[in-house]
């Protein structure tokens, strides 16, 4: 896989310019006014949605280390499922407002029209209410690619409850840990999740999960599948005859703009994941204006999204951003190859998609399997291609631009995070050209900076790297970190005052267009899956074989980046192929499949400093199969554990 900058430039079409909302001069002139005026320029594109209360303030903000306080609109009242649903039902009432595609492509797909959606919301909120879930409260959810997932997470924006998606990829611990650490009251989960032609036990593994929480957690049940699941009286609820029974209408209650819309739990580079809280106005307003002039939707587009609910590329841009603005969203409950690997291209001419938004991972993966897989399907919908969650290399570019948007389609590589709430930087159609590889421009508001990674200062002018700090806040910006403040502050605001710290590397070329370079922490990326090596070493120890474990990413053809363990073992325990395998389970019982190690290797020892720091620099290194550009390992308490370990790194 090659990430080296290639100069090719892609200039827009002149169709793409003619029906882009914004071109070029219009982005110098709205970015210019973005940046000198933030109040007037994000006090106008607050009115995208509609407010119970207007608000009077914008922008109130402080980056202060010490002191840091993020707040926009916040004299402003709404809710954010009447935005997503209620201001739709005099003119889109009948339009489909959710296409379900399911895993089995035997089973019919299912187009929910905004008047469905607002019963099943209201149902779903009237269920929850019955359960004791009130404004403020936690509901964690757990659940496969269903019109249910998006009801859910409507129905608390509606209740003011806040929302916590748990992947349904994640272990009953990992699981555990997220309903204890936002105090939830009700984790809402199905029976089985399918996938791929597998099934995931969601229920049972809700189960596990719920013996490691407070006893008067309730669990809600929806039916996918039908299997069987275990059933305790009083604690799980049937949603299905519940909601069968609620009344289809209720009142959207009035939230303030900085009350919290939903917690999301992501990787960092020290300790657990943290719970990025994000509210309800601002994120509204950024997550809608980012997807209409990103993806250059028009109404009327079918647009689909093919992330998961689970990670906040499902927030803003399955459900919140697309619903906000009236549009038809697609979900998908498989995976790309599943039956086959036409299956991607197969939905796309089943339902005439106009936008469509992925993963460099899944482009590499099914670029792999041949042309042949493509060309049988009618791509001619297809406008505005996307990509998002990590690097993509010029080979899938390429592939991406000819093969699948047949050299028509302008492609957007949208970099941002968790964190941002919706992209901050990406060429927009229409507006930019763009180059494989390169996120280009920053979107409106965002003032992007590299700074001098020792130093800290800002290094101007072009053709320049360092890290990616941003200057300022945008609507989208995570507010804190649930239950700790202190810890957000000192994650994005300490190492260099006054800015946003990203934790990202950039580059800034010569004619000024940014490419982003990967992490600059021990925060990895796999299949655009964010993990923070922590976590895994921390797993791995938990085994009674393990006495250190040390884990780095390597680069990997298919996943971007693979997981390289290095594992020192107990005095007692012997290296072995079964004891390997073992710990490979274990790693995926401990956190989930998305965990599993790619690589383990047995280390007698790991290079330490005297002081017992271990040298990631070099084991990364090592990982690469880079032995030539080892740096200095006199510095090392043993210089001799290196020689070792290259003597038996593993093969791959
Ligand atoms: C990486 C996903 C390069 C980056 C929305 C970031 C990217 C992390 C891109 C956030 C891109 C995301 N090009 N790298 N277009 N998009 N990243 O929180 O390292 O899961 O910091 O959010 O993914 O991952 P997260």
């Amino acid at each position: 896989m090659t990430t080296q900058h290639e100069s090719v430039v892609y200039p827009p079409s002149a169709e793409t310019v003619a029906r882009a909302h914004v071109d070029a001069a219009g982005y110098e002139q709205m970015y210019a006014a973005s940046i000198t005026d933030p109040d007037a320029f994000w006090g106008e594109q607050g009115k995208r949605i509609d407010w119970i209360k207007p608000y009077s303030q914008v922008k109130d903000v402080n980056y202060n280390f010490g002191e840091v306080s993020i707040n926009w609109y916040s004299d402003g009242a709404l809710n954010v499922s009447a935005n997503c649903i209620d201001r739709h039902l005099a003119t889109r009432g009948d339009q489909t407002a959710i296409i379900f595609e399911p895993d089995n492509p035997d089973e019919p797909a299912q187009n929910i029209t905004y008047k469905q959606l607002h019963g099943s919301v209201c149902r779903m909120a009237n269920v929850l209410t019955s359960m004791g879930v009130t404004k403020g409260d936690r509901v964690i959810i757990y659940m496969p690619m269903i019109p249910e997932a998006a009801y859910a997470m409507l129905a608390c924006a509606r209740i003011g409850a806040i929302h916590s998606i748990v992947f349904a990829g994640f272990s009953p611990d990992a699981l555990a840990a997220r309903v204890n650490g936002s105090d939830a009251k009700v984790v809402i989960t199905a029976d089985h999740a399918p996938r791929g032609g597998r099934q995931t036990p969601l229920k049972s593994n809700a189960d596990a999960a719920l013996l490691h929480c407070k006893e008067d957690v309730k669990c809600l049940v929806v039916k996918r599948t039908g299997g069987q699941t275990t059933w305790i009286e009083g604690r799980d609820y049937n949603y299905n005859a519940l909601s069968a029974a609620a009344d289809d209408s209720f009142a959207p209650v009035e939230m303030n703009a900085e009350d919290p819309l939903f917690i999301l739990y992501t990787s960092g580079s020290t300790g657990q994941p943290k719970g990025v809280v994000h509210t309800t106005g601002g994120y509204l307003v950024y997550a809608a204006m980012t997807h209409e002039i990103t993806f250059d939707y028009h109404d009327g587009d079918v647009y689909w999204c093919t992330a998961d609910v689970g990670w906040v590329t499902g927030h803003s841009y399955i459900v919140y951003g697309p619903l906000a603005n009236g549009a038809t969203t697609l979900m998908f409950e498989g995976v790309p190859t599943y039956p086959d690997a036409s299956r991607f291209w197969q939905v796309c001419e089943k339902h005439k998609v106009n936008q469509f938004y992925t993963a460099p991972t899944a482009l590499r993966a099914l670029m792999g399997q041949g042309n042949e897989w493509v060309e049988k399907c009618d791509l001619s919908s297809l406008r505005t291609l996307g990509t998002v969650g990590e690097p993509i290399n010029p080979e899938a570019w390429n592939w991406y631009n000819e093969v699948i948007g047949g050299g028509r389609c302008p492609i957007v590589d949208t970099w941002w995070q968790t964190e941002t709430g919706g992209h901050l930087m990406t060429p927009l159609p229409g507006a930019h050209a763009m180059k494989p590889g390169s996120a280009m421009k920053p979107f409106f508001g965002i003032v992007p900076v590299v700074l001098d990674p020792q130093s800290g200062v800002e290094i101007e002018g072009n053709d320049v790297d360092g890290v990616l700090c941003i200057k300022d806040s945008w609507p989208g910006q995570m507010r804190t970190i649930w239950g700790d403040h202190e810890r957000f502050q000192k994650t994005y605001f300490a190492d260099y005052k006054g800015y946003y710290f990203t934790g990202d590397g950039c580059k800034r070329d010569a004619d000024g267009d940014y490419w982003i370079t990967g992490r600059v922490d021990d925060v990895i990326n796999v299949s655009g899956h964010r993990m923070g090596t922590a976590e895994v070493e921390s797993a791995l120890v938990a085994h009674v074989a393990v006495a250190e474990a040390a884990v780095v990413g390597y680069p990997h053809d298919i996943k971007g980046q693979g997981i390289y363990c290095y594992v020192t073992l107990m005095n007692d325990a012997e290296p072995s192929d079964a004891l390997l395998k073992e710990l490979r389970t274990w790693v995926r019982t401990e956190i989930g499949p998305i965990a599993s190690p790619d690589v383990i290797q047995w280390a007698p020892g790991l290079p330490k400093t005297r002081s017992g720091k271990i040298m990631r620099r070099i084991l990364r290194k090592i990982a690469e199969n880079d032995f030539g550009s080892l740096g200095d390992t006199s510095t090392l308490a043993d210089p001799s554990v290196v020689d070792d370990l290259i003597a038996n790194r593993s093969g791959k």
